[in-house]
């Protein structure tokens, strides 16, 4: 197969995903931007000018939708080379208060889904190609009241491992594990007072980290032709120190607002 190197990246229409688009646009490569939000994702194909970008619905959640995903890779009009995988959601609660509902999304979305994006992936890549996914600081670091984020990414870890031992020596599976990031995802935990002043305390390197730190590891990834089954941290040292109590801060904001 000829023509141009495709990316498609799965929950792409926001935050890191939508600048890990960008980046890879730049790079050369045709982008299918697959998200639940098709709307957010149409609004982001459209502004990325000509090169064969496309946007797709889907939901990690629903193996129909990924499976018929990375089927239609196989028209796309070149080889598909990478895929990335960004979906993800957060829930907060105490483990003796969360329901269990609420767990299992969590888990469905960022672990489950990453499994059926992984495996649909797998089945479609060109020899060579490579899958990415967004794991976390959370998948090393416990987090008081993120039981359900923590224990998911942390089986993303150990997934993007034993996929790469699967996958070899055809495909590279890797995961970059971001600390705190601004995003649509942590902007409304960063609104509470005091969470954002915790986090940047434990933070040796003293700030969060950017989209585009993120997406260059990414695309650092993409090409590392002798890297495989790596979760690669990327937090300014924060594994290094505790990870912030969120909880507490969302307790003492709603308390003050009680009285
Ligand atoms: N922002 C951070 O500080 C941070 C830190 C570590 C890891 N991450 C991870 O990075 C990834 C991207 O996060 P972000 O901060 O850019 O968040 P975001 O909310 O801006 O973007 C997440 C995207 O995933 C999509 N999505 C959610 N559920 C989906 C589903 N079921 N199917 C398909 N798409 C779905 C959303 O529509 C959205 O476009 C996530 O996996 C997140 O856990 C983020």
């Amino acid at each position: 197969m000829s023509g141009k190197a495709y990316a498609v990246v799965v929950g792409g229409a926001s935050g890191i995903g939508a600048t890990i688009v960008r980046a890879m646009v730049e790079r050369g490569y045709a982008v299918v931007v697959a998200d639940r939000n098709i709307d957010a994702a149409n609004a982001l194909v459209a502004q990325l000018g000509d090169g064969g970008h496309t946007a797709v619905e889907v939901d990690v959640a629903d193996e129909a939708t990924v499976a018929k995903l990375f089927e239609s890779s196989t028209e796309l009009p070149g080889r598909f080379e990478v895929a990335v995988n960004c979906a993800g959601i957060t829930a907060l609660g105490l483990v003796t208060e969360l329901p269990v509902a609420k767990f299992r999304r969590v888990v469905d979305v960022c672990l489950a889904g990453a499994f059926l994006v992984i495996q649909h992936a797998g089945r479609h890549l060109v020899d060579g190609g490579t899958v990415i996914s967004l794991s976390s600081l959370n998948a090393r670091q416990p987090a008081v009241g993120m039981s359900a984020y923590a224990s998911a990414k942390a089986g993303l870890s150990m997934l993007t491992q034993v996929a790469a031992l699967e996958l070899a020596p055809r495909i590279r599976v890797n995961a970059v594990a971001p600390g705190l990031v601004r995003t649509p995802l942590t902007s409304g935990a960063l609104g509470v007072p005091g969470v954002e002043d915790e986090y940047v305390e434990n933070i040796p390197m003293g700030r969060p980290g950017t989209p585009e730190e993120i997406a260059d590891a990414v695309l650092y990834l993409a090409g590392a032709q002798w890297i495989t089954g790596e979760v690669l941290d990327l937090n300014g040292g924060a594994h290094l120190m505790r990870y912030p109590n969120v909880h507490a801060h969302f307790e003492q904001s709603a308390a003050a607002r009680t009285r």
